[in-house]
């Protein structure tokens, strides 16, 4: 399946839709588009095991615990890098959904390649994958850069199983594995071009009381908002190091311009998309009211 798209941009050829909240790339209750070939599971790995769910696999318990979740919000500066041109980053070219860091940097455009090289400096080598994401976009103010702003943290333990459809739901992300582990959650080395689209981190430790298991972020995010704790918008072209403990959230733009978005992940976890969402991953989804 297409891992990199290499595709000229252009303000008339920026892919809009309506904002709804939806979540549609990821955490999302929505029905999938079909995959186009059914991939074999991959065997789950410890980093990935829905260690919660299993316990109630064994019994007959329709309603699910809460726990007291401890997000450690790490958020580390590890780079900053000169902020690039607006022409630079609207003619960079190719972008990434899962891609093979080598592979990456084989097929990146120039301004894509200076970001993953400097990334491949600070990864860690503690994750069997390194995968690169990576979106150029052209944003109006109020444009969202995904179909959700709520506080959530990625690369969650998600389930789909008959287990969970005895629970009542569709999906269920494991917060308790993935914040008691044992096993290290992935981690992620993230780059935004511009300061006008800027993804909102946590940067101090929160602890609430949560299901074990969650069908979405509805809740996680609302308890966030209350809290109002301590947060910083991501400075243009600066990587930052966070983990699936990092609770973060996407926010309107503020104003009009080009961003590119780059993302390292490290995990244990194969991926292999069984259906191509590439083409629709740089389109922007825009808010009736502009309200952020
Ligand atoms: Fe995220």
């Amino acid at each position: 399946m297409k891992t990199y798209l290499r595709q000229a941009r252009s303000i008339a050829a920026q892919e809009v839709a309506q904002f709804t909240g939806e979540g549609a790339y990821h955490g999302s209750t929505r029905p999938r588009p079909a995959p186009v070939a059914e991939a074999a599971p991959a065997p789950v790995v410890d980093e990935m095991w829905p260690r919660s769910l299993d316990r109630y696999s064994a019994t007959e318990r329709r309603s699910i615990d809460t726990f007291t979740a401890r997000f450690a919000n790490r958020y580390e500066t590890v780079a900053a890098l000169p902020v690039p041109t607006q022409e630079a980053v609207m003619a960079d070219g190719v972008t990434f959904c899962w891609c093979p860091i080598d592979e990456a940097i084989r097929e990146a455009g120039p301004l894509t390649r200076s970001v993953l090289d400097e990334m491949q400096r600070h990864v860690s080598g503690r994750k069997r994958y390194v995968y690169i994401d990576s979106k150029i976009q052209y944003f109006r103010p109020g444009d969202v850069p995904v179909d959700s702003q709520h506080w959530h943290v990625d690369g969650t333990i998600v389930a789909r199983d008959p287990r969970v459809q005895r629970l009542g739901h569709a999906l269920l992300h494991d917060m308790r594995a993935r914040l008691e582990g044992p096993a290290e959650p992935p981690t992620y080395l993230s780059y935004q071009s511009s300061e006008h689209c800027a993804t909102l981190f946590v940067t101090a430790p929160v602890s609430l009381t949560l299901p074990e298991l969650i069908p979405n972020f509805d809740d996680l995010d609302r308890q966030v908002r209350a809290l109002a704790p301590t947060s910083v918008s991501q400075p243009a072209a600066v990587i930052v190091r966070f983990d699936g403990g990092s609770l973060h959230r996407a926010v309107a733009a503020s104003d009009t311009g080009w961003r590119l978005w780059v993302r390292c992940a490290e995990t244990d976890r194969r991926v292999e998309l069984s259906s191509s969402i590439i083409e629709c991953y740089g389109m922007v989804y825009r808010t009736a009211t502009g309200a952020t």
